[in-house]
């Protein structure tokens, strides 16, 4: 078999530049706008362990899987698969776990881009001072009044897929670079203030340690833990080939653990941090912790409009959580345009242009749940929390069991030992266990659970 030593597109010119796009793909929405409301709706603390949980046991090995896969395979995650799988002498099916993966970031994606562009909105609205001493009602009609409005969400969403795909077109190592080196540390600046600021409320934030850290089983259900463990793999950006994609950029003699590692206490410090600064103000403000996909737009605010230049440092959290979102969303369509460059010969430009279409025309559902189509009601959910359902708690974690399988069963020892040859042994072996055993009976437990037929 021949296998490309190089992918076409390039390499990380260093493990930094690796480390960095990794995180900028990890760290976005997910943890900043997506884990206080899920935290919050699902009971707090004990939702939280077993989502740190997750991110141990199951997030780390997977994402060591996904980044091995990549490096070996050197292409796009259907390609990489194949041919990997044609080297075990397996079957070619396996190709098909990739066009699953292309499909979920597609969906994804078509729902990141709403959420994203109403941080964009909410750039412009603190800069000019609407939210000078609001109250919690104040905030929450303003978030409202931006929701309840087609046309404008639209158009936020318009503008992030069209700057995504710019991004995009112009290759993954461009834009990227810059933006995740200077602006990723910047974001955690402010949020770091914004906790200091909550550390001010007193009572308020110990009530918000407790509610984070301090587990209540009886809160938590079946359903709450398929959610933690679905955030686990939505935070981490794996189940669906993204990692895989960026590994295919990795230079051989890079310790995948150390980097997994890097990545995923990078990627919980700044959830745990967005949560810190965001609990204190439900409890303070006598808000609801279960308010939903609002949550950070109707708490936020509130703290930006009491404090000295908050104007200014609302406006820059969100131009930062905007940056934030970009460099995941590139993650997102990243194995769809990697695809269509390599197989389909279609420029990179054509294919950004493809697919950020097809994502932009999918968003509408979105944009009209939260508003004209809010009674649109599929399974109970509305269209938006039901992207976000199918993909999140199904298709990354049946995603994530599959590269588990396939690496710790598909993929031979020798080839799997031969990529983790620099690591040390007893990494290996404990990667072995937990990918071979761990992930495949944890995801499928949980499933099982879900659906009835266990516990
Ligand atoms: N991890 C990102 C976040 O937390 C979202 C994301 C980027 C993602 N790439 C992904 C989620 C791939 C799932 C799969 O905001």
């Amino acid at each position: 078999m021949s296998r490309p030593a190089k992918s076409i597109h390039g390499q990380w010119s260093s493990r930094w530049t690796f480390i960095l796009a990794a995180t900028g793909s990890a760290v976005g929405l997910g943890n900043i706008w997506k884990f206080p409301y899920i935290a919050g709706e699902n009971g707090g603390g004990a939702f939280v362990l077993v989502y740190l949980l997750c991110i141990a046991c199951i997030g780390i090995p997977l994402m060591m899987a996904e980044i091995m896969i990549g490096r070996r395979g050197r292409q796009n995650p259907v390609n990489s698969l194949r041919s990997i799988a044609e080297e075990e002498n397996k079957p070619r099916y396996w190709r098909y776990l990739g066009w699953s993966g292309v499909l979920a970031g597609f969906l994804i994606l078509s729902y990141y881009s709403v959420i994203a562009g109403q941080a964009m909105a909410y750039i412009f609205r603190s800069f000019s001072g609407v939210f000078e001493g609001v109250t919690a009602d104040g905030a929450r009609s303003i978030y409202s009044a931006l929701t309840g409005d087609p046309e404008r969400l639209l158009a936020w969403h318009t503008v992030f897929m069209v700057f995504t795909m710019v991004i995009v077109a112009r290759g993954v190592k461009g834009g990227l670079e810059k933006s995740v080196k200077f602006l990723m540390p910047a974001l955690l600046v402010i949020l770091l203030l914004l906790v200091g600021f909550s550390a001010n409320t007193g009572d308020y934030f110990n009530q918000a340690i407790d509610f984070l850290f301090k587990p209540d089983f009886s809160k938590l259900t079946g359903e709450g833990v398929l959610i933690a463990m679905g955030h686990a793999f939505f935070t981490l950006s794996l189940g669906m080939g993204a990692i895989m994609v960026y590994g295919s950029y990795l230079p051989k003699n890079t310790s995948i653990a150390k980097v997994s590692i890097t990545i995923s206490i990078a990627d919980t410090m700044v959830a745990l941090l967005a949560g810190l600064a965001i609990f204190p103000l439900v409890f303070a403000n006598g808000l609801e912790t279960g308010a939903g996909p609002g949550l950070i737009f109707q708490t936020l605010p509130i703290a930006f409009g009491h404090m000295a230049g908050g104007a200014f440092f609302g406006g820059m959290f969100f131009l930062l959580l905007v940056f934030a979102a970009w460099s995941s969303a590139i993650s997102l369509i990243e194995p769809a345009i990697a695809w269509l460059v390599e197989n389909k010969s279609i420029s990179r430009r054509r294919a950004s242009v493809y697919a950020g279409f097809a994502t932009w025309l999918l968003g509408l559902l979105t944009v009209f749940s939260f508003n004209i189509g809010s009674h649109w009601i599929l399974f109970g959910k509305t269209m938006f929390e039901l992207l976000d359902y199918l993909t999140a708690n199904i298709m990354l974690p049946l995603g994530g069991l599959a590269i588990a399988i396939f690496s710790g069963w598909i993929m031979s020892q020798n080839s799997t030992q031969e990529e983790f040859a620099i690591e040390y042994p007893v990494f290996y072996r404990l990667w072995r266990i937990l990918i071979r055993y761990i992930t495949p009976a944890a995801v499928s437990i949980v499933f099982l659970n879900v659906i009835g037929i266990v516990g």
